[in-house]
């Protein structure tokens, strides 16, 4: 199958598994949930969970462990999103080629749904338990999926995406060092990218060197990530990427982008794949369509 053959399958695919662990839109609180599913079924390119199931893959795993982290993961995703939208944060009105989800349901049930989703991403991770029951070894199952826990917990807090974003948002209007940069995207954006990339090796039983590489490969690709996103937001299309253009400057935003320019950006985001993808071929393990991934990344439309 050729990359973008295999692309489209792999995103069907997760489609699918996401689509398992949506909750019911029923009972009183209804509207919240409904909300919820508008932002989870509104598309996007399901990168993470994509990355999560691929690095499973490359450690042998076969099982179903992997589906209510590849939820999980995109549900944290899809919460950071919500609220990254909101008018006190980036006040953004589209996303994903439709409205965002206070646009649609009002403020105060984005919010809402913003924390529900995070909250549900983990009720759903916890899932993976009932999983390793049924499994040969329940013991070595347990052990893998309470570390991953511990890695989705880490990598979307303090020290992570919630960090990362609230250091963002405080900063909008200021001028930052390239550090202050460097440390909002890789936490914004380069913790679930890293954590992604480390749960399907740690679910699949990889050692600990084989993930901790995978960590560096998430953080170099993650930071490329954001600058690729900064870069779209000024040279990009709405009709490709799904969400405004111009918000980074309208917000008043420092960016590696504000700092040193597009030229600059794309350069930066070729070293930072390259080095990647060089640690990625030191593993002991091969992956054809995940290295393709994160190589394509790099020269991303949308
Ligand atoms: C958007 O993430 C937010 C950033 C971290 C730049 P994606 O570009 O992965 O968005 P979707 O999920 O495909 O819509
Ligand atoms: C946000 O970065 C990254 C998140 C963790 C949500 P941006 O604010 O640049 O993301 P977009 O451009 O709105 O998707
Ligand atoms: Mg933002
Ligand atoms: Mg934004
Ligand atoms: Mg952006």
């Amino acid at each position: 199958m050729n990359f973008n053959d295999e692309l489209k399958a792999r995103t069907a695919h997760v489609n699918a598994v996401l689509r398992d662990y949506l909750p019911q839109e029923k009972g009183f609180q209804k509207t919240v949930i409904e909300a919820v599913n508008y932002s989870m079924e509104a598309g996007g390119k399901r990168l993470r969970p994509m990355m999560m199931e691929c690095t499973y893959q490359m450690y042998g795993g076969r099982g179903t462990v992997i589906g209510p982290f590849m939820a999980a993961m995109e549900m944290i995703h899809n919460s950071s999103l919500i609220h990254d939208d909101l008018p006190a944060l980036d006040n953004d009105a589209m996303r994903r080629g439709r409205k965002t989800t206070h646009k649609e349901f009002g403020e105060p049930l984005a919010i809402m749904a913003g924390d529900v989703l995070l909250n549900y991403a983990y009720e759903t991770a916890f899932r993976a338990f009932d999983q390793v029951l049924k499994a040969d070894d329940p013991v070595s199952g347990y052990t893998r999926v309470a570390e991953a826990l511990r890695v989705l917990a880490f990598k979307s807090g303090i020290n992570g995406m919630l960090g990362g974003q609230s250091c963002d948002v405080e900063h909008d209007g200021q001028a930052l060092t390239e550090n202050q940069v460097e440390f909002i995207n890789k936490t914004k954006t380069g913790a679930l990218i890293e954590g992604s990339l480390m749960i399907g090796a740690i679910l699949a039983g990889a050692d600990s060197d084989q993930v901790r590489k995978l960590e560096e490969i998430g953080s170099d690709i993650g930071l490329a990530f954001q600058i690729r996103d900064d870069i779209l937001d000024v040279t990009g299309n709405e009709q490709e990427t799904g969400k405004p253009i111009g918000s980074d400057v309208r917000n008043k935003k420092t960016t590696y982008i504000s700092l040193f320019g597009v030229q600059a950006g794309r350069h930066k985001v070729e070293q930072l794949s390259e080095r990647a993808l060089g640690t990625f071929d030191s593993l002991n393990a091969e992956h054809g369509f995940l290295r393709q991934l994160l190589e394509e990344l790099a020269t991303r439309r949308k």
